[in-house]
């Protein structure tokens, strides 16, 4: 925090620092991006669309254990670094239904990891990122209640992966070289299920909506917080407030306090106030929540197209250092046709009631169409 520049003006009344315009901040003011914009592109299809939907080569090997009903999945008995092709395809779906896919004690490396995740698309570059094929990951022993005074970013906020560009990531995946004994955890949000858990009339409202997706503000706190020049302007990207999965076909809400600074189609304090009833619903929802403790070795799968994430701070010693690898996803779209997972929950459960009431004397109903 030492870094920021409203650390150097400091109010003579209160003693406190100023928080400074960015127009006064010369960190600011003079950089110069060296990249453009980017533009829309069409990404790859989609991996896990070519997936077997029941996962037999995968799950015939690995140990699969769910750790809440709603998000986060555990695989054992197997090495990343050992998947085939159709293998990859399987976990890449599997991510998209559970949200996060976690493994412990993998022997992959860095160069492995990158040559892995090129088999799921493009791989993205952070605005901050120097390294064209992987962004390095450390953890915060920062107050981040604390930095929000001086730098408009909220950093250490829920998050879908560098949300507001016009083609988002769809996979992240992270693995840890270096850790804390205790801390430094992450946590995770179904979107699947902060979509299902609003009331029909709320969904249908926010289904009309436009959520602004920002860097500006991460790209003045990277300058100044972190002394690093982005490599791009700051872009205000308007996204679908509910957005439709392309693999699951599911609705997700596509709304998070990291980025979204308001609704396009609202006026000022109606989006502020629905932009706060949306950060008590993201960080109260305990039933759509995941939190995973990490080691070295430890490597979590997710989409962010499903999920929101962020690293819970705290005080550890040591270092954390996490090497994470990203690919780009489809520009987000919402489809009014698409079902939440607890209507197709509901739908495939009355399916199943419906063949079993219809079925004929002596037989299971396993014949009868649905
Ligand atoms: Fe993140």
């Amino acid at each position: 925090m030492a870094n920021l520049e409203a650390r150097k003006h400091i109010s003579p009344d209160s003693g406190f620092p100023i928080a400074l315009h960015p127009n006064f901040n010369p960190k600011i003011k003079n950089h110069v991006p060296p990249d453009p914009v980017r533009e829309e592109f069409q990404p790859p299809k989609d991996r896990a669309s070519f997936a077997d939907p029941e996962k037999k080569s995968l799950l015939s090997v690995a140990k699969r254990t769910d750790l809440t009903e709603s998000i986060g999945t555990v695989l054992e008995n197997v090495q990343l670094s050992q998947l085939n092709e159709k293998q990859l395809d399987e976990l890449a779906l599997l991510v998209t239904e559970r949200g996060v896919v976690y493994f412990r004690d993998q022997d992959l490396t860095t160069e492995g990891q990158v040559k892995l995740f090129e088999h799921y698309g493009t791989l993205d570059k952070h605005p901050a990122q120097k390294d064209v094929k992987h962004v390095i990951i450390q953890g915060s022993r920062e107050d981040h209640r604390e930095i929000n005074k001086y730098t408009p970013w909220p950093s250490g906020d829920f998050h879908a992966d560098t949300s507001f560009e016009v083609n988002p990531p769809s996979y992240s995946l992270l693995r840890m070289e270096e850790h804390p004994e205790v801390g430094g955890d992450t946590a995770w949000v179904s979107q699947y299920g902060l979509y299902d858990s609003l009331s029909p009339a709320m969904q249908k409202f926010v289904e009309g909506l436009h959520a602004i997706h920002t860097s500006r503000l991460q790209y003045d706190t990277i300058l100044d917080l972190w002394g690093t020049g982005p490599n791009r302007p700051p872009i205000d990207t308007h996204h679908p407030a509910v957005r439709t999965h392309p693999v699951t076909g599911l609705k997700a809400l596509n709304v998070n306090g990291g980025f979204v600074t308001g609704f396009a189609e609202l006026k000022k304090f109606e989006s502020d106030k629905l932009l706060d009833f949306f950060q008590y619903h993201i960080h109260s929802a305990d039933d759509h929540y995941v939190r995973w403790k990490w080691a070295v070795g430890s490597v979590a799968m997710w989409d962010n197209r499903a999920v929101v994430h962020r690293v819970i701070p705290g005080t550890y010693e040591g270092n954390r250092r996490g090497i994470r690898t990203t690919v780009f996803g489809e520009k987000p779209y919402f489809d009014p046709q698409s079902e939440s997972r607890k209507q197709r929950t509901g739908r495939i459960k009355k399916e199943k009631e419906g063949l079993n009431g219809s079925a004929p004397n002596g037989t299971n109903g396993t014949e009868t169409p649905a």
